[in-house]
């Protein structure tokens, strides 16, 4: 195995190299990944000229793809991509930018404030892996918060106070705060608030974080103002610089990060010129809080 990972953030964020991802790996290659994404969160590939077939055959080394229905907006027939792969473009079924009110687009800019994917699903996601196939030519970073440093940064009175709290996360909450109110009756269902732990714990390396996300909307117990301020607050603390990586993109980089242990949201940029991103999704194994029956 030639594969090395070289650290390069301060906190977080490793750079593999010498290694092929659109091919078939050994098992010693994908321990190699999964053990440094629990330690550094994100890993960066470069240069991996990946087909969707591929990036979704390397996504399944980690566990099962997420079934991505419940997570948007986009019609199965205005669907670019295949199944199992979330189009993260600005581009409608004719490949060209979407238009300026469409209201797929409209919810799509939801992925520039800080969240963490599918934290609107009772189980949710464990890693997501980005790859470039079109750059924007201005701006379209994004960027990656450490939610474990983040979390260990807090004063004891502060972590006293936030360990059992458990928040209500929804679609609605997050593009609400863009001011998108308007939902259909069968979006409303889709789009149920879930409850998740504000605090946890990695099942690997046992670190705690802080388990941030627009999505988050409410925390059980607490009347919605004071739940907001004390989110608005977390939020803040956790996005420092300090905190933050900043990925610019090249054509074929592929980026994998935790989500049980991440918040990302990328950058503005010119929606005139195509972005081409495509993501795949590894499901999550277990909930982080008991949900409400209902039905
Ligand atoms: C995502 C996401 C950010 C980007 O794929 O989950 O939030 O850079 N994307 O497009
Ligand atoms: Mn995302």
């Amino acid at each position: 195995m030639n594969m090395s990972i070289r650290q390069i953030h301060p906190v977080f964020v490793g750079e593999v190299s010498g290694v092929d991802i659109t091919r078939p790996l050994s098992p010693d290659e994908v321990a190699a990944i999964e053990a440094g994404m629990d330690r550094d969160a994100v890993l960066v590939f470069r240069d991996q000229r990946i087909t969707d077939e591929q990036q979704m055959a390397f996504s399944r080394n980690f566990g099962a793809l997420e079934d991505a229905r419940g997570g948007n907006i986009t019609k199965p027939e205005d669907k670019r991509l295949q199944v199992g792969m979330n189009d993260v473009s600005n581009l409608g079924r004719d490949s060209r930018p979407l238009d300026r009110d469409s209201r797929v687009r409209l919810f799509n800019l939801g992925n520039m404030l800080w969240h963490s994917d599918s934290s609107f699903r009772a189980v949710p996601a464990k890693y997501s892996l980005l790859s470039a196939r079109v750059v924007n030519p201005v701006g379209g970073n994004t960027e990656f918060a450490d939610m474990r440093a983040a979390y260990d940064s807090l004063d004891a009175p502060t972590k006293a106070q936030i360990e059992d709290l458990v928040c209500e996360h929804s679609l609605m909450y997050s593009r609400g705060s863009l001011g998108m109110l308007d939902y259909s009756e069968e979006e409303r269902a889709m789009f149920r608030p879930v409850r998740q732990r504000l605090v946890r714990t990695h099942p690997v390396t046992g670190r705690k974080s802080l388990y941030l996300s627009s999505h988050a909307g409410g925390i059980v117990g607490l009347p919605m103002a004071e739940a907001r301020i004390l989110l608005r607050e977390l939020n803040e603390h956790a996005t420092q610089p300090k905190f933050v990586y900043v990925h610019t993109w090249r054509p074929w980089d592929l980026v994998m990060w935790d989500n049980r242990q991440m918040m990302h949201r990328v950058r503005r940029y010119d929606e005139s010129q195509p972005r081409d991103m495509r993501r795949t999704t590894v499901a999550g194994d277990t909930p982080t809080a008991a949900q409400v029956q209902t039905g």
